[in-house]
């Protein structure tokens, strides 16, 4: 794992200290804390509710406005927690790319999806001439075939596997060392699943973080690094992906785990 000098010190490219949210009065994450490497996949498994999807949404800055946070997210040396609206903003896709767990929800109906992905480049690049070569490359990376023909289809004439790849082609086409991923194949069927995580092995390759959300330990076991499990918005278990198949210590896990390999 390569890590950042920062002021003459080794860190993390994203490190996340005492995370607290609450959506109005109720507390959903309590203390939460990690730390992420450069080309680190670190999954955070648990069951519907523990809060996964919160921590990402903390990250993103895409929280609803009645929720409030404490801690530190800590990206590039920097907080994102008390970053102001515009340095969010100027992160949010650019630095953080981010694949929501579900395609439909998330691309607009009313646009090709090639459109869609030159658009997350423009927001960024508007003064580029090359956002459609750049939208293209994206979503031939994300393994779509055929891009060219593809781009300028509308979302509904896409299987949803290939929409999914179109939210990961419009989440990396910024080119952004760090990449969240909110369960991107759970609605998926398990060949499409596996080419989807081979390419996140690919991005690792290539240097990229990637924190990927999940409550499935199959795909943990086929592209985790480290894992860390979230139980009512409480880490109660973390460790390498070895540790963690070996020699779980929390039940809770040993009980996550027991659903795969019955
Ligand atoms: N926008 C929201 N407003 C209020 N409560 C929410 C919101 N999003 C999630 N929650 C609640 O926060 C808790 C954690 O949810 P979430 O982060 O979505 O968990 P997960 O992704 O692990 O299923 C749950 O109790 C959920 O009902
Ligand atoms: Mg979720």
């Amino acid at each position: 794992m390569k890590e950042l000098e920062y002021h003459g010190k080794v860190m993390a490219l994203l490190e996340i200290k005492d995370l607290k949210l609450w959506y109005g009065d109720k507390q959903v994450l309590f203390d939460v804390s990690f730390s992420l490497g450069e080309g680190e996949i670190l999954c955070i498994v648990g069951e519907s509710g523990s809060g996964k999807s919160s921590i990402l949404y903390s990250v993103m800055g895409l929280l609803p406005n009645y929720a409030r946070v404490k801690g530190k997210i800590i990206f590039e040396g920097e907080d994102l927690l008390s970053a102001g609206e515009e340095k969010k903003r100027a992160i949010r896709g650019r630095k953080i790319g981010m694949v929501f767990q579900e395609p439909s929800a998330y691309l607009d109906p009313l646009f090709t999806v090639g459109s869609q992905v030159e658009e997350a480049y423009r927001i960024h690049f508007p003064e580029a001439g090359d956002s459609e070569e750049k939208a293209l490359q994206a979503m031939k990376k994300a393994g779509i075939p055929d891009p060219q023909e593809k781009y300028g289809l509308y979302p509904h004439q896409l299987s949803g596997g290939l929409k999914q790849r179109v939210c990961i082609a419009t989440a990396l086409v910024c080119d952004p060392p760090l990449i969240l991923a909110d369960e991107p194949t759970t609605a998926l069927d398990v060949s499409v699943q596996k080419r989807i995580l081979n390419l996140f092995l690919t991005l690792k390759e290539e240097g990229r973080s990637i924190i990927l959300v999940t409550h499935d330990f199959g795909v943990v076991a086929q592209i985790a690094d480290n894992v860390i499990v979230l139980k009512e918005g409480r880490i109660v278990e973390r460790g390498s992906v070895f540790e963690i198949f070996d020699n779980p210590k929390d039940p809770y896990t040993k009980q996550l785990l027991e659903a795969i390999l019955l």
